[in-house]
């Protein structure tokens, strides 16, 4: 029996740069760093129900959302773990309003970091699975503090993302643009082992995955795809398909790039002058789209890729519909002859 090539997400990283020069060394420095945070984020989120680190801080985040304090411990990790390796010029997170300067007294580098320290963070009392999602783009600017335009970039532009998701393993999956890749944390050597190589997404799925308790708020054509997917169609053999919603992002995205099928999360037209999207594009949906595109999936608004739109804030919301490609596309012919 060949002896299984133990692949650990550093021998990955540097085997993919020696194929592709236009990386360099620097970028397999900044992924470690952050599979450092990520074992201490996990070896916490896996013992939160012991420390006293649940519950609510009482605080709120900029977008008006109850602060748990494994949020900001994630946050602390991240930020403390990346801030003096001297591959950053600046970083953004989704609990700071601002961005994020690397201290004066550590070497500025030539990418940017924007994350989500922990999504799906109202889950963490219940042990529902949580991750952190990351986004990494080259500088535009040429030296010294990377600034606020630094920052406001398209999708396209992305060097590597990926996402963490803490749950009955820690899995690390990230793509530099070859292939997204999936690792899972061995704990007993804490290393992140090659699990998942080069993920292909199904081209079409039997789930679908959205929070059904926003019906009233969704628009028509939202609310028609969703009936008709759960209409059985002799004449196609289409069966209903199945509704999976976990509330974690990360989560529900994880089971989506793995089984096939789609991910909604649309604007709530309350007021449908003013529609109101939740996730957030620059650490949400442009590094998910990063991957799912990677997988052979797609990501979309519904009649934008989500990859080709350019950020006008940092903390930019957009609708996501992600998740295989022929299920995706279907959605957007509902609203082709808008
Ligand atoms: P976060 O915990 O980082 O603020 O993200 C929460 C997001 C996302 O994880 C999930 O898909 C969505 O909130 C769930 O929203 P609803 O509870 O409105 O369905
Ligand atoms: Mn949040
Ligand atoms: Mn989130
Ligand atoms: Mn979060």
């Amino acid at each position: 029996m060949s002896g299984s090539k133990i692949i650990t997400v550093q021998r990955h990283i540097i085997e993919q740069e020696r194929d592709h020069p236009e990386a360099t060394g620097e970028l397999t420095g900044l992924l470690w760093d952050l599979t450092i945070a990520a074992k201490i984020i996990s070896r916490e989120v896996n013992r939160a129900g012991l420390a006293d680190i649940l519950g609510l801080t009482g605080q709120e985040n900029i977008h008006g959302e109850e602060v748990k304090k494994l949020d900001e411990y994630a946050n602390d990790v991240i930020i403390k773990s990346m801030d003096h390796g001297g591959h950053l010029c600046v970083m953004a997170s989704e609990e700071n309003e601002d961005i994020i300067p690397i201290p004066d007294q550590y070497p500025k580098g030539k990418y940017m970091l924007m994350f989500d320290p922990l999504d799906g963070s109202s889950n963490i009392d219940a042990n529902v699975s949580v991750g952190t999602i990351f986004s990494i783009y080259r500088r535009k600017t040429t030296a010294g503090n990377g600034t606020l335009e630094d920052c406001l970039r398209k999708g396209v532009e992305q060097v590597a993302a990926g996402y963490i998701v803490y749950g009955s393993s820690t899995m690390l999956v990230y793509t530099a643009g070859h292939g997204s890749h999936g690792f899972t944390l061995d704990p007993g050597i804490g290393e992140f082992l090659l699990s998942h190589k080069n993920i292909q997404i199904p081209s079409r799925g039997k789930i679908y995955s959205i929070n059904e308790g926003n019906t009233n708020t969704w628009d028509e054509g939202t609310r028609k795809y969703i009936n008709d997917l759960k209409k059985v169609t002799p004449e196609t053999g289409q069966k209903p398909y199945s509704l999976r919603y976990i509330g974690s992002l990360v989560a529900d995205f994880h089971r989506t790039l793995l089984y096939g099928g789609i991910f909604l999360y649309p604007a709530d037209y309350k007021d449908p002058n003013k529609p109101k999207s939740k996730l957030r594009l620059l650490y949400e949906a442009a590094p998910l789209a990063f991957i799912v595109e990677q997988a052979g999936g797609k990501a979309s608004t519904g009649d934008t890729a989500i990859m080709e739109i350019k950020a006008e804030q940092l903390h930019q919301k957009t609708p996501l519909i992600i998740g295989s490609k022929e299920d995706v596309e279907k959605y957007e012919g509902y609203f082709k002859n808008k």
